[in-house]
This record gives structure tokens, sequence and C-alpha cells, in this order.
């Protein structure tokens, strides 16, 4: 499964790709107003920042002005992704794209049946938003289930299932259990992951053992030494 990371906070994205386990970035309307900062900018900082793609999401709703602003948007970078909204106006924006080449990410599914769709328009991914459905009292990951269990019966499907609006480990786990392709996570999930309590307290006490024996694995010991 690949992690994206769901944030368009410049620093953040910089500390966690130096951890080598971020394969991309997914940005909507929203992460972007909470920077302050201008779209382009951002956009052009963070796709310098990361390899893989990244996602930027379109403001207009017609699909006219959506295919205008995501040749816009693809044109910052070779590895922008553009986010058009599962709306009619969205998917016939993200056919038009799809044919020029820039690939499509179709964001707000809330059912199987959107994903459907948004796979028939010819996205590359397709953005399942768990966390706003477990919100409600809806079961998210039951929407992963579905999507990825119907994607799987259709062979010629090629969109990718990025689960969005990921609030914690367990929907990264249980998503990647269900096949899904990627997980976009905000940042404090993915450091979350690496939280284990026996870690800490194992490490903790091989740490007090080993400084017991004096010994430094860089320096050598003098038996060891003695032994070469
Ligand atoms: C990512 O592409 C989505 O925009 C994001 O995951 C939404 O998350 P939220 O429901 O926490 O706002």
């Amino acid at each position: 499964m690949k992690f994206f990371i769901d944030t368009a906070d410049v620093a953040e994205i910089r500390d966690l790709a130096a951890t080598g386990l971020v394969d991309g970035v997914t940005t909507n309307p929203s992460l972007i107003a909470k920077t302050g900062r201008d779209f382009f900018e951002v956009l052009g900082e963070i796709c310098g920042l990361v390899d893989g793609p990244v996602s930027a999401e379109v403001a207009a709703t017609d699909a006219e002005t959506i295919v205008a602003e995501g040749r816009a948007l693809a044109a910052v970078a070779p590895n922008v992704v553009v986010k058009t909204p599962l709306t009619p106006d969205g998917l016939k924006a993200c056919r038009t794209l799809t044919e020029e080449g820039t690939p499509v990410n179709v964001t707000l599914c809330f059912s199987a049946a959107q994903a459907l769709l948004a796979a028939k328009a010819g996205a590359a991914y397709i953005s399942p938003f768990i966390g706003r459905l477990d919100d409600i009292g809806a079961d998210g990951m039951q929407l992963v289930h579905d999507i990825t269990e119907l994607y799987g019966a259709q062979p010629e499907i090629e969109t990718q299932v990025l689960v969005a609006s990921v609030r914690h480990t367990m929907h990264v786990v249980d998503a990647a259990k269900m096949g899904a392709d990627v997980a976009t996570l905000p940042p404090k999930v993915l450091r979350g992951m690496f939280d284990h309590p026996l870690t800490d307290k194992g490490l903790e006490a091989f740490l007090a053992d080993w400084r017991k024996t004096g010994q430094s694995i860089l320096s050598g010991t003098a038996k060891g030494r003695a032994a070469e």
C-alpha cells in the first residue's frame, strides 16, 4: 500500500518525506486555506519535495472551468494530479483531463455507485472519504470494502482506491487488508502508526542493559580487538 500525506504544510511534508515512507501528497482547498499562502507557490514547493503524485483540487464546479483550472494546476509540475469533485461536471472534466494525459483524483466519494462512475470516467484515483462517513454514523470501512470488491470484479478498471479522510491507525490497517492501493494520512496519523508502549518499554530496557556492558558498537571493545 502506498502512503500519501494529507496536508499542505510544507514543513510537515519535508519532515515526513525524510522518513522515506511517503509516496505522495494530497491537498484540498481547506488544507490550502489553512496555510494562508499562495496556492501555486505552495503546490510548486510540495511538488519539489516529493517525487510521487501531488493532488491539487480545482475550485470550479462547471466542466469547462474545471478543465481550465486542471490544466493550470497540471502545468505547475509533472507530478501534479488534478482533483475533481464527484459531480456530473467533475466527471466530465475528469474524462477530458485524462484524455489529455493529466491524471485525475476524483474526490468526495461516498458510495460504491459513485466510485463506479469515476472509474468509467477514467479516474486515476478514487477518494472515498471514510472518516466523514464514520462521523455521521455510517461505516466508512464498508465503503472501502465495497469499492475494492467492485473494482476487483471488473478487470478493465485501472482506477486506484485512495482511502481519504483517514482518522486513525486502524483505518489504515483495515484499508490495507482490504487491498486499497493508497491511504492518504494526516501527519498525526502517520506518526501515530509508529507508536506502541511495548516498543518504548522494550527499547528502554535493552539500552539500560547495554549500558551495563560498558561497550560501544562503533568503537569496539578491548576484548573484541584482542581476539582479532
Ligand atoms: C484527501 O484527499 C481529502 O481531501 C482529505 O482526506 C479529507 O479529510 P477530512 O475529512 O479529514 O477533511
